[in-house]
């Protein structure tokens, strides 16, 4: 007789773990109770200013597809929404093409002019000159927001440029009525835009006063520069009178843009960092991002463990997570770089083994001290203030897009004569192998400076599919914490089931390896934090994290909005 290995206990116990390890639970819940999320059949677009989503919705409901309303909503942006809406900066495209069946990504992210040097940001000791490298006119990379929306409308749109800039042109002529948010945001660094005569002249009255709720806000530099794109494309921005007024601008101030650095300034097709996740396929940003690639690390290192049943925020879960967040963010700062400029080891930081191999140092209770946490060896395993909108439209299109001139207001500086801000990028760089960028990020030779490279990013524009259809488009602004930000609301939805809004809405937790402690927003109970304290954390309420504006098809095609309550402005409409 044989030896009965299992009993009938023993299966059922078995089946149970089985079904917790791979999380088989009911499809996402889609309507919430407390928070519903917007909801349309043939389009919807989410971003963080009103005015934008309506414009581009008007452009959806005409039957223009996701992209033209993406790069409208983009150009209406730029001038709602200044502080990062932008044509001064840079960014991330994913269009998933339902005609072309494929999800790729538009890389628009300055570049480093071709006067810059590793040391740049250096003072006569050494130390990293933070005033330099942020608020100043070395501070600004080659802007290439004009360049990636035209190439994204001339590869993926169906409307010309002209058409897309039409509202934008026009909410910069007759102007629109300003905010709370639009207003303290001018008054909070008001000190530092004071400080440049032409960023006064734009953000402030003519008596040096604010704007406040309620007043009308024209901005007309800005309308000719739009029309300048409007009449000449891309040319419109990097030659002529635009490009004119950049290099004088550079010349008051010392910058480094040249007329050569605007001419050569290149968006690029990239293949997106691509994964999976308990059944679903992961698409978010390649290098010069760092988004995608650790999105999809933290995911495979959480996959498994039995995230869903160990519950949404809880103590267990969030240990795991900071513990997957520290070896990923550990890594980035060791291998993640431009990658037309260094090896970026993509294929193994995202692999399945590599995964593996990290697990094997992740426990459920302890708790391991950062400075004890080395980055890995993915190379052994080759098998690879900012702004974020998504819009669907009812070709089975979606885009997720964010661009940003990295702090709020940039460098502060307004071209004079062209009416918008430019980015402060290049303190994205690693000015000095050790020291901190202005989100505590750390990074070395890969993310050095270099004449035309493209500095390191976080940011994560995301798309997940199920079953080849879109499933959800989603991303942030918040310098290092977009990744986990963005990481949240995809496991909020596929591990926890929590409905688009609630899984916006919910209390979001962030590890980056250094600082060693778990930054968390309110809303996290006292008895986790308790819990986790006692295990050995650190754990630290901070401000809100993110502004993440998120679209998810449910399995019958409905399109369910989310914008985030964290940004006032923020809207989601869909018809
Ligand atoms: O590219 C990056 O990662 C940063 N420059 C993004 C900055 C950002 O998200 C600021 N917004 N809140």
């Amino acid at each position: 007789m044989r030896t009965r290995l299992v009993t009938p206990n023993c299966l059922l116990w078995l089946l149970v773990s089985v079904c917790f390890s791979l999380q088989l639970k009911a499809a996402p819940i889609i309507e919430g109770e407390r928070s519903s999320p917007v909801q349309g059949d043939k389009g919807m677009v989410v971003t963080s200013h009103f005015l934008a989503t309506e414009e581009a919705l008007k452009v959806l409901q005409k039957g223009g597809n996701a992209v033209d309303a993406a790069v409208t909503a983009a150009f209406a942006l730029a001038v709602t929404q200044p502080r990062s809406g932008n044509i001064g900066g840079g960014g991330f495209m994913l269009i998933s093409s339902e005609q072309k069946q494929e999800v790729v990504a538009i890389d628009y992210r300055e570049t480093a002019p071709a006067a810059a040097s590793r040391d740049m940001f250096l003072d006569a000791e050494g130390k990293v000159d933070k005033m330099l490298s942020r608020f100043s006119h070395k501070a600004a990379g080659v802007p290439g927001t004009v360049a990636g929306l035209a190439l994204a409308l001339g590869q993926y749109g169906t409307l010309t440029l002209a058409e897309t800039l039409a509202p934008a042109i026009r909410l910069a002529e007759e102007g629109f009525i300003v905010t709370p948010r639009f207003s303290n945001g001018i008054k909070q660094r008001a000190d530092r835009l004071r400080q440049w005569p032409s960023s006064a002249a734009v953000f402030l009255k003519k008596d040096g006063g604010f704007y406040e709720p309620g007043d009308r806000f024209v901005q007309p530099d800005l309308a000719k520069t739009l029309k300048r794109i409007a009449e000449r494309g891309p040319d419109g921005f990097y030659k002529g009178e635009t490009a004119e007024l950049i290099v004088a601008e550079m010349q008051r101030g010392g910058g480094l843009i040249s007329h050569a650095d605007l001419a050569g300034y290149q968006a690029k097709m990239r293949k997106p960092a691509a994964g999976t996740y308990r059944g679903y396929d992961i698409y978010s940003m390649s290098p010069p991002s760092s988004g995608g690639a650790h999105i999809v690390q933290i995911l495979n290192l959480l996959e498994s463990h039995p995230i869903g049943y160990l519950g949404h925020n809880s103590a267990a879960t969030i240990h795991l997570m900071a513990e997957a967040m520290k070896r990923a963010y550990a890594d980035r700062a060791e291998y993640l770089g431009d990658s037309d400029f260094v090896e970026v080891p993509l294929a193994g930081i995202t692999s399945k083994s590599y995964a593996a191999e990290l697990n094997k140092q992740i426990s459920r209770n302890h708790v391991t001290p950062s400075p004890a946490i080395k980055p890995g060896k993915p190379l052994a395993f080759e098998s690879d203030e900012t702004t974020h909108f998504s819009v669907v439209d009812q070709y089975g299109n979606a885009v997720s897009n964010t661009y940003t001139i990295n702090f709020s207001y940039g460098n502060h500086i307004v071209v004079e004569g062209a009416g918008f801000l430019l980015n402060n990028e290049m303190d994205d760089f690693s000015a000095k192998p050790g020291v901190p960028n202005a989100y505590g990020l750390l990074g070395g030779e890969t993310n050095k400076i270099e004449p035309g490279k493209r500095m390191l990013s976080s940011m994560s524009p995301t798309i997940v599919k199920r079953k080849g259809k879109n499933f959800l488009v989603t991303g942030s602004p918040g310098g290092s914490r977009i990744i986990t930000t963005t990481l949240q609301v995809i496991m909020n939805v596929i591990d926890h089931g929590l409905n688009i809004q609630a899984a916006v809405n919910a209390p979001r937790i962030h590890h980056q390896w250094l600082p060693d402690e778990i930054r968390i927003e309110q809303g996290i109970s006292p008895d986790t934090i308790a819990l986790l304290e006692r295990q050995g954390h650190v754990v630290k309420q901070k401000s809100a994290m993110g502004a993440i504006q998120s679209i998810l098809i449910d399995p019958d095609g409905r399109m369910l909005g989310a914008a985030d309550p964290r940004r006032s402005t923020s809207s989601a409409m869909g018809f």
